[in-house]
């Protein structure tokens, strides 16, 4: 969930908007109906509707749609338009859209249902020939040397100062990938593509390749950093690479699970996986070091499935072959959920509950906050 101050910070990113309204000055015309998926605060469905599109589209499931609807209102856009509190996925539009837009990318573009979000609106809202913006996104990693940002991962979890064993803290940390910036000195050797999103093909969220280096130069490396950059339209976009100018997205640093000193002659084979599981995705990196006569110098197996902790008894709760029962939290719910069924208001429900579940309930008024919040989510 995004705060006000985030989409604030995306408006801000004058890369990133600047190359977004030339891209979209490339694709709409007067006649175009655009949708803007995720719109948030509603920047781009405003542009559109400023560039001159005939119908707008803006799809958002949170309340920053609000604010949307406000801009549009204030901006004189009221009329193009049309605002849909929603996910994409859940929507249905009574036209075929000539241009989709769509920035659901975090740090990485393989990020909760970005894709799958794409694929979708690609296949149901698209017209033949449509517009896609971004059009395609180009995934790289590099090796890097970067002890100070390894040393803050680790560090917590060597301590010496309370005369504790806290290894197993810096095995999980160490299967986790981190935000960072990385220049462009700490890469080593040339980076190496390792995925062409190209949005007007791509049909699935999973991606895996596998890259190699051989060393040329002698250096420590502490593990790997991957960026992307987006071709947004026809000859627009921008590069995230170390280097270049700064982002809102930024890099990641993917960790080893040890630094390792590469020698000249040296070759890293990675294999990195991106695979989406229940909304996000799980990420695996395997490395093998070995020196000029193939003799392994180093191999790491790593995953962000490692990099949580989580409990025997969570586990046993995803197992295919649990039978569940309801505890006291699940029994609340199951009652209410049943109650709001009819035409009960909620103040009705939050004192059929107060009365049933005394132990729960400190008053009505907590009661009826918590009915509130079950008819967020569930009410319709
Ligand atoms: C990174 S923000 C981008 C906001 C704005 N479009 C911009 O670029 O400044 C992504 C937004 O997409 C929304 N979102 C994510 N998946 C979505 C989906 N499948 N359908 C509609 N909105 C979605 C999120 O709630 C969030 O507000």
């Amino acid at each position: 969930m995004y705060s006000i101050s985030d989409y604030g910070q995306m408006i801000a990113d004058r890369l990133r908007m600047d190359a977004h309204v030339e891209a979209l000055r490339r694709v709409i015309r007067p006649d175009s109906v655009v949708v803007d998926i995720g719109t948030g605060a509603g920047i781009f469905a405003l542009i559109a509707a400023r560039l001159g599109a005939q119908r707008v589209y803006a799809i958002e499931p949170s309340d920053a749609i609000q604010l949307a609807r406000d801009f549009a209102r204030i901006n004189g856009f009221a009329h193009s338009i049309q605002f849909i509190q929603d996910r994409s996925v859940d929507v249905d539009l009574p036209e075929k859209a000539h241009v989709i837009v769509s920035d659901l990318r975090g740090v990485l573009p393989l990020f909760a249902d970005h894709l799958a979000s794409v694929i979708d609106a690609r296949t149901r809202f698209l017209t033949p020939g449509g517009a896609l913006v971004p059009q395609c996104d180009t995934v790289w990693v590099a090796l890097v040397s970067a002890d100070k940002l390894y040393q803050a991962c680790v560090a917590p979890w060597q301590t010496k100062r309370f005369g504790l064993d806290l290894a197993a803290g810096q095995r999980m940390v160490l299967n986790r990938y981190r935000k960072a910036q990385i220049a462009a000195r700490q890469l080593c050797e040339q980076p190496r593509c390792w995925a062409e999103l190209d949005y007007r093909r791509i049909t699935g969220p999973d991606v895996a390749a596998s890259l190699r280096w051989t060393i040329q130069q002698d250096r420590a490396v502490h593990g790997f950093t991957v960026w992307f950059d987006s071709c947004l339209a026809e000859a627009v976009g921008f590069s995230n690479a170390p280097g270049k100018p700064e982002l809102i997205y930024g890099h990641t640093f993917f960790p080893w699970l040890e630094p390792v000193a590469l020698k000249q002659d040296d070759t890293v084979d990675l294999l990195l996986e991106a695979r989406l599981v229940g909304g996000e995705y799980v990420w695996r990196w395997d490395t093998h070091v070995r020196d000029v006569h193939s003799r392994l110098r180093a191999e790491f197996k790593q995953s962000t499935f490692f990099g949580t902790p989580l409990s025997p008894a969570r586990l046993h709760k995803q197992a295919e072959d649990f039978t569940a029962a309801l505890n006291a939290d699940g029994r609340v719910v199951k009652h209410a959920l049943s109650l709001m069924a009819g035409d009960t208001p909620l103040i009705q429900i939050g004192q059929a509950l107060r009365q049933r579940f005394p132990e729960r309930f400190a008053d009505h008024a907590q009661a009826l906050d918590y009915v509130r919040q079950l008819a967020d989510k569930y009410g319709a």
